[in-house]
């Protein structure tokens, strides 16, 4: 039996909760490029591109090989335009965190313990559409800790926070391809109530063979704790855990 604990961020941890931050967000950059292979567009553009090739070399593995190259270089520039989306968060709120989550009482930022290491994170600060919204962001749990119910218990954490300081719903956004993560947030009782596009500035190519539908959902807050279908384990400061 291992234990879990939840506690507000520290200084002292600010190297790991951006590398954990950085391990959870780098994960969705092959889910991105396969959504956006298997998007028809694309499918029909690269059998465009294999047809022109075979056409004007009359040679099949010159027109294959082409678009292999092709799909080589959209790979890459879906990964780079995935590593400055996250590099612009390293350098924004996730570069001063104590000022940014910490320094006002209606954010806060907290990581998850397990075996004395931190395993997960999640912060939260007042939505900019309204400020009777609380905004859930950076939720990341390590890999190895995934399945255990520490993204339930780091949700209900900023829950609780939202109902203590007087939020009427916790709002969040999450990418098509996070499929735990939209599993998770539907779990404790988010709706979607929104869909917009992924634009990544300055990458117009990528934003627009990729088109990546974010998903905005919302979590009304019930006023009395354990109402509504927060479905979370034994919160407070332990949660034990099955190993
Ligand atoms: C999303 C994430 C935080 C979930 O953390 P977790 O600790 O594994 O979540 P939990 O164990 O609390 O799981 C809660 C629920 O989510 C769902 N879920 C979690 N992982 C899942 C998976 N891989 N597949 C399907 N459903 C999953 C289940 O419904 C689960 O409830 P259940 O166990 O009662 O069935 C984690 O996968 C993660 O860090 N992903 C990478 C970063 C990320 O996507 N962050 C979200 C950005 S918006």
């Amino acid at each position: 039996m291992a234990s879990c604990n939840i506690r507000r961020y520290e200084d002292s941890d600010y190297e790991t909760v951006r590398d954990i931050f950085t391990a959870g967000m780098s994960e969705a950059h092959s889910a991105n490029v396969v959504y956006m292979l298997k998007k028809t567009p694309c499918l029909l553009g690269l059998f465009f591109v294999v047809c022109i090739l075979f056409l004007s070399t009359s040679s099949f593995l010159l027109a294959v090989l082409g678009v292999l190259l092709l799909v080589v270089f959209l790979r890459h520039r879906v990964f780079d335009a995935c590593d400055q989306c996250i590099l612009s968060s390293l350098n924004s709120d996730m570069k001063y965190i104590r000022q940014s989550y910490l320094e006002s009482h209606n954010s806060c930022f907290w990581v998850a313990e397990s075996d004395g290491c931190i395993v997960g994170i999640v912060g939260c600060c007042p939505a900019s559409e309204t400020k009777e919204h609380l905004d859930l962001r950076r939720m990341s749990v390590l890999k190895t800790y995934r399945g255990r119910g520490i993204g339930k218990v780091l949700c209900s954490t900023v829950i609780d926070f939202g109902r203590q300081h007087g939020y009427k719903a916790l709002v969040l956004d999450t990418s098509v391809v996070r499929v735990a993560a939209q599993k998770l947030y539907t779990s404790i009782g988010f709706k979607k109530y929104k869909e917009t596009s992924f634009e990544i500035p300055l990458y117009s190519m990528v934003n627009l063979v990729l088109n990546l539908p974010i998903y905005h959902y919302r979590y009304d807050i019930p006023t009395v704790p354990g109402e509504g279908r927060t479905c979370v384990m034994q919160k407070n400061i332990f949660l034990h855990l099955r190993m």
